[in-house]
């Protein structure tokens, strides 16, 4: 290489080094320069201007925060900084500073926080992060409805509670439609027929991955063999919306520790003919089932189809009827952990 070759190569280096340093700089001082009027001070002040109660320690400019049962840190109220005040209950209230609506229940924010139903990124202080999917630049669609419902199965055996209407609709596609039969949803979760994928794994997709994972699945998986359900569900736009509902729900973290989940657990796995032993399989007690799936099926399940009179003596196989056994398999689609 001749010398007048390496000085424009060093030239060129020297330049692109002073190009380089600019940038670091100019994206340094933009940092400076947003956090010295960062939204959620902004937005705080003028909360404290307009709506201050008076209450000692309400009027300190600071990060608001919520350590959640799900050991997570939400900062959320940083901003929505009225969500438990009755008092800015009223529409004409802007957001973020209005009071929650009735869809918060007994949900109380300090245990349950916000991002257990609301998805989003609870320790970010910029609203377009704080309101987006992890990772990417869209907005997380369980920021409102309906497919914030997704989030209700973290704790609610779906359909448990008012309010999950989407979620349930879309559990019985899941059992109607026959996914179950390649992607079973229990302990292990893989297997089945044609050795589908365990669905309780994909991590959180984009709502356009999964419904191309429906209509056109050899797009995402060339050479798939699992079937295209277009032709169930292109003309049905809700039920399929409600189907990805429900497969939002299933790669969501449960959080047994803060919810209602776990109390059926018990009575799902205990076979049926402990309590219907009567004639006709009648069950004996003032216990009601509040099983949507069983009084759905009750026709079906009702013992004294098969077993005219009283059910068989348990001692065989366990006491497990095969024809129970059969709808044991759907249990998981709504029950956790069976
Ligand atoms: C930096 C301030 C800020 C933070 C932090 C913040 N938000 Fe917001 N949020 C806003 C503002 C401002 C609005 C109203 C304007 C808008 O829709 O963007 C809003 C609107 C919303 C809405 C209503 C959207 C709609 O279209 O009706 C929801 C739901 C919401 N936020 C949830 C959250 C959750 C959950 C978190 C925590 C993960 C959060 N926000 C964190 C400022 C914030
Ligand atoms: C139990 C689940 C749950 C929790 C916990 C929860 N929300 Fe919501 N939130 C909802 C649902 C459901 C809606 C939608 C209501 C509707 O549109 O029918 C909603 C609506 C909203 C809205 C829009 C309100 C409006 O007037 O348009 C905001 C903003 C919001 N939530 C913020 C929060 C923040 C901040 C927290 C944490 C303090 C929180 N939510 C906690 C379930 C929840
Ligand atoms: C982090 C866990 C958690 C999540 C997520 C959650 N819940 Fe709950 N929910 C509870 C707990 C705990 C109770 C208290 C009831 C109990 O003792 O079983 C409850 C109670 C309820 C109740 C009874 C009345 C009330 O308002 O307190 C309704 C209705 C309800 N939840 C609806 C929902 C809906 C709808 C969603 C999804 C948008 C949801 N929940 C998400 C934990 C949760
Ligand atoms: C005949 C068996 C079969 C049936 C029925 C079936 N699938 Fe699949 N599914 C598969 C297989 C196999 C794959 C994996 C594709 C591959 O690797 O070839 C898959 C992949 C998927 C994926 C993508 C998983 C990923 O890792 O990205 C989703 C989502 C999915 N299926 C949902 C469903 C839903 C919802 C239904 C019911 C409407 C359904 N499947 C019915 C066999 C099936
Ligand atoms: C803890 C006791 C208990 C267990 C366990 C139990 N049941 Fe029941 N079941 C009852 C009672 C009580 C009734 C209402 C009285 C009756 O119809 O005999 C009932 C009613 C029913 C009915 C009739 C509902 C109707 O509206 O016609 C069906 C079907 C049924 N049970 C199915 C099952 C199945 C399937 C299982 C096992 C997965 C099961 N039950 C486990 C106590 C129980
Ligand atoms: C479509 C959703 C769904 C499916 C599938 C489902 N369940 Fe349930 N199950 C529910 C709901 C909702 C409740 C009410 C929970 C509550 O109120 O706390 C429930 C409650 C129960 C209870 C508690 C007693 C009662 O009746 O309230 C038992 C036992 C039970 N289910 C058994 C089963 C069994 C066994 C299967 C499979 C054969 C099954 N469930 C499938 C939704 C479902
Ligand atoms: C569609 C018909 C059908 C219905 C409905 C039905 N069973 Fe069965 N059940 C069978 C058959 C078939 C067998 C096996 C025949 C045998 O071994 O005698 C069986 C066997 C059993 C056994 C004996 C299992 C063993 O240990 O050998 C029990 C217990 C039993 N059923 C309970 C129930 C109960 C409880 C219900 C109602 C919740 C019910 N069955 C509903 C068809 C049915």
């Amino acid at each position: 290489m001749s010398d007048r070759e390496l000085d424009t190569q060093h030239r060129l280096l020297r330049v692109s080094f002073l190009v380089a340093a600019c940038a670091l700089l100019s994206v340094l001082l933009l940092i400076v320069i947003r956090t010295g009027q960062a939204p959620w001070r902004i937005l705080q002040e003028r909360f404290l201007e307009q709506y201050a109660d008076g209450e000692a320690g309400d009027d300190d400019v600071v990060i608001r925060q919520h350590f959640t049962c799900a050991r997570k840190v939400d900062r959320c109220p940083s901003c929505h900084l009225g969500m438990e005040r009755k008092d800015l209950a009223d529409e004409s209230v802007p957001l973020p500073f209005r009071a929650h609506g009735p869809a918060l229940g007994g949900h109380r924010p300090d245990r349950v926080g916000c991002t257990a139903c609301h998805g989003g990124v609870g320790r970010a202080l910029d609203p377009l992060i704080a309101h987006s999917l992890a990772g990417r630049e869209t907005t997380d669609p369980l920021m409102g409805q309906p497919h914030i419902q997704a989030s209700c199965a973290r704790c609610h055996v779906p359909g448990a509670q008012a309010g999950q209407d989407r979620l349930e609709q879309g559990a019985w596609l899941y059992l109607g439609l026959g996914c179950m039969l390649c992607h079973p949803l229990h302990e292990g979760g893989r297997g089945g027929l044609d050795f589908g994928p365990d669905l309780t794994m994909i991590g959180r997709k984009g709502l356009d991955y999964l419904k191309t994972s429906l209509i056109e699945p050899t797009e995402n998986f060339p050479g798939s063999t699992m079937p295209s359900f277009r032709l169930s569900l292109e003309k049905e736009p809700e039920a399929t919306e409600s189907l990805l509902i429900y497969l939002e729900s299933l790669v969501l973290d449960r959080h047994p520790g803060c919810g209602a989940r776990e109390k059926s657990r018990s009575l799902v796995l205990r076979p049926c003919g402990t309590c219907h032993a009567g004639e006709g399989g009648r069950a004996g007690g003032r216990m009601e089932h509040r099983c949507t799936y069983i009084l759905r099926k009750s026709g079906e399940l009702r013992c004294g189809n098969c077993h005219a009179s009283g059910t068989p003596k348990a001692a065989r196989g366990g006491g497990y009827c095969p024809l129970t056994m059969q709808h044991r398999e759907s249990c998981s689609a709504c029950h956790d952990g069976i």
